[in-house]
């Protein structure tokens, strides 16, 4: 069982706190993702896995041995860089079979770990070469066979796909599902970005700021965001908010913003949790994609429809994105390229009212 488990751990540099008293237990086998912005956290809570930062306070576990005090070499980990600094002068062979060489393990067991790694990796027919006479993406490759060789129970992953263009990153993102579950292994990956995130993730650990926001699958990050931070990071293009105030009348809840309001359906129960804001300004949610045009939104049964006129549209191919304007109010929707979306022109939009979310602006967390 190779959980790992961080206790209350807090990373100061002199006066800048890094990480925040993050608790979290990486379940063994999972493939857990730490996403958040630049600066958060991920890298230094990774380092303080790897044994390479010093942990300031509270304790990490792997497996059932706390290793606050381990050096980083009996951890039993790898640890994936986003540059892949391979020995120039080596071929990739012996970039894969260095480390092992230094642990003085025997040379027939480097051949069947090598070549394991690099059939595994697809890297076979490439190891009499230098790493200069690779692909980014092979070179990437030879990183993770690296990694693979050493038969680690925890493999930590710092955005290792991240010097890859586009197209490659897409490849590689399916190859490393891929060889998750072949490796059987614990993996903790940090990214900046929400959709590696979202598609590699079992789990998800969204960081601000050093601290936790929200622990969870993917897709119930995506619909049940804890808060107003977790709502717009995740999610492409980010989800629509819009300032305004909670009113109740005759038992009904009703939402108002500066151009528009509807009526919060009483069936689907939200009632109770809105109580404590009636007559409060709150911040409503939308996601693009639950916006639609009158022709595709038939099959929604709670719904309201607002006039809207664009403003600007993005045409990806194989959708458009619409920025449209509610009076004053600009919100954007996805909808298919049949939809007419010529800027200035006149367009309905209907919101389905299973998928609103309300915020409570001071404390940003998530009402609804
Ligand atoms: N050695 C250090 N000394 C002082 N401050 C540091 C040190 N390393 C990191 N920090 C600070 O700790 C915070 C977290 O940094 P960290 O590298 O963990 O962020 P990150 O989430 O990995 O960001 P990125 O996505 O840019 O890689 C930042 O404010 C950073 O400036
Ligand atoms: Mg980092």
């Amino acid at each position: 069982m190779t959980r790992v488990i961080l206790k209350n751990v807090t990373k100061k540099f002199k006066d800048v706190t890094a990480v925040k008293n993050i608790n979290l237990e990486i379940d063994d086998k999972e493939f857990m993702v730490f996403v958040g912005p630049s600066g958060c956290g991920k890298t230094t809570t990774l380092r303080m896995i790897a044994g390479l930062d010093e942990i300031t306070e509270g304790d990490i576990y792997i497996g059932d041995r706390r290793i606050n005090d381990v050096p980083p070499k009996n951890r039993n980990i790898a640890m994936v860089f986003q540059s892949y600094a391979l020995y120039p002068h080596m071929s990739v062979y012996d970039n894969m079979a260095f480390g092992l060489k230094l642990r003085k393990i025997q040379k027939s067991e480097i051949d069947n770990r090598v070549a394991e790694a690099a059939e595994i990796l697809g890297l076979t027919d490439l190891l009499e070469r230098l790493p200069k006479q690779l692909s980014g993406g092979q070179r990437q490759r030879v990183a993770l066979g690296r990694a693979i060789v050493r038969q680690p129970l925890v493999f930590l992953m710092d955005e290792p796909l991240s010097n890859l263009d586009a197209k490659l990153r897409v490849q590689m993102r399916a190859e490393l599902q891929k060889l998750h579950r072949r490796l059987n292994a614990t993996v903790i990956y940090v990214t900046h970005d929400q959709v590696e995130a979202m598609t590699l993730g079992q789990r998800i650990s969204v960081i601000l700021n050093g601290e936790l926001q929200q622990v969870a699958p993917p897709i119930e990050v995506y619909e049940k965001p804890v808060n107003r931070f977790v709502a717009g990071f995740i999610g492409s293009p980010p989800m629509n908010f819009i300032k305004g105030v909670l009113r109740k009348s005759k038992d009904i809840f009703t939402f108002e913003a500066s151009s528009f309001k509807f009526d919060i359906p009483k069936d689907l129960e939200f009632d109770q949790l809105l109580d404590p804001y009636q007559d409060k300004n709150m911040l409503f949610g939308i996601r693009p994609s639950d916006i639609w045009d009158v022709p595709s939104s038939a099959w929604i049964d709670r719904k309201f429809t607002i006039d809207a006129k664009v403003d600007f549209r993005e045409l990806m191919g194989s959708e458009t994105y619409v920025y449209l304007k509610v009076g004053d109010i600009p919100l954007v929707t996805r909808v298919g390229t049949m939809t007419d979306t010529a800027p200035g022109s006149k367009f309905t939009i209907v919101i389905n009212l299973r998928k609103i979310h309300l915020f409570d602006p001071e404390a940003q967390k998530a009402i609804i």
